[in-house]
C-alpha cells in the first residue's frame, strides 16, 4: 500500500510540474532519453476497433534541429500555412477570436515556426480511422510523452504547426508514409533553461457539477 501512496504523490508532482517550456538549453539530451519518452507515447491508448489487427497505426520520427530534415520540415510548414491562410482569407476572417492565430500564422510564414534551439523535434503519426479519432489518440500520446519528459527533467513544448501540414503530401513523402493515411502531431524536446517547478493554475476556476 505504501508504494501506491508514493505513486500518487509522484504523479501529483509530475502533473503540477508539467508546463510548456519554450526556452531550451543548447545541450542535447542523449537518444536514450528520447527513446524513453517515445516509449511512454507508444503505450498511450489507441482507437482499438479502427486499428484492430494492425501493428503500424502509430509511428514516431525524431528530427535533429539544424539538420536538413528540419530545414525541409520548416519549409513544408511555411508552405502549408501559406495555403491555409489564403483559404481563410477567401472565406472571411472577421471572427475576432481568430486574430491571435492569424497573427501567429503570418509570423510563421515570415520567420518559420518557433522551434528556436530546441534540439529534438519528434513527430507522431497516427493512422486515420472511421469514425475519425486519430487526433484524440495523438493527444493521449503527446500527453504521456510530456509527463515522461517532466519525470526525466527534460523540456517539452507542443509543436502544433506540424498539424497544419498533415494534408501536405510533401510531409508524408518526407516521412515515407502513404499520403492521406495518417494524421500528425509533434513536440520539441530538450533541457529547460529554467528549472521546472510544481505550480497551480488560476484559470479556469474549478467548475464541477455532480448530476446524481
Ligand atoms: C491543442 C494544443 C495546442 C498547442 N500548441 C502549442 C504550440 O504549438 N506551441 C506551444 O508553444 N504551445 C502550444 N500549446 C500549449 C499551450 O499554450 C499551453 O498548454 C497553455 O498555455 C497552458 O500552459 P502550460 O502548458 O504551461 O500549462 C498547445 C496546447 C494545446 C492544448
Amino acid at each position: 500500500v505504501s508504494n501506491y501512496i508514493n505513486d500518487n504523490e509522484v504523479l501529483d508532482r509530475i502533473i503540477r510540474t508539467r508546463h510548456s517550456v519554450r526556452r531550451h538549453r543548447d545541450e542535447v539530451p542523449e537518444r536514450k532519453l528520447i527513446e524513453e519518452v517515445i516509449e511512454a507515447g507508444r503505450l498511450a491508448p489507441y482507437a482499438g476497433l479502427a486499428n484492430h489487427g494492425t501493428d503500424d497505426f502509430r509511428h514516431f520520427f525524431v528530427i535533429r534541429n539544424g539538420s536538413e530534415w528540419a530545414d525541409q520540415l520548416v519549409d513544408i510548414i511555411k508552405e502549408s500555412i501559406r495555403d491555409k491562410l489564403e483559404k481563410y482569407e477567401k472565406s472571411g476572417t472577421e471572427n475576432p477570436r481568430m486574430k491571435n492565430m492569424l497573427d501567429a500564422y503570418n509570423k510563421t510564414i515570415t520567420n518559420g515556426p518557433p522551434i528556436r534551439n530546441a534540439p529534438w523535434i519528434v513527430i507522431v503519426a497516427e493512422r486515420r480511422g472511421f469514425p475519425p479519432r486519430e487526433w484524440k489518440s495523438l493527444a493521449h500520446v503527446l500527453q504521456n510523452m510530456w509527463l515522461k519528459a517532466v519525470a526525466l527533467g527534460l523540456s517539452f513544448q507542443l509543436f502544433s504547426s506540424v498539424i497544419d501540414s498533415e494534408d501536405n503530401k510533401r510531409l508524408s513523402d518526407m516521412l515515407g508514409l502513404p499520403a492521406g493515411e495518417y494524421s500528425y502531431d509533434a513536440c520539441l524536446i530538450g533541457y529547460p533553461q529554467e528549472p521546472q517547478l510544481p505550480s497551480v493554475r488560476n484559470v479556469p476556476r474549478v467548475s464541477v457539477k455532480w448530476l446524481e
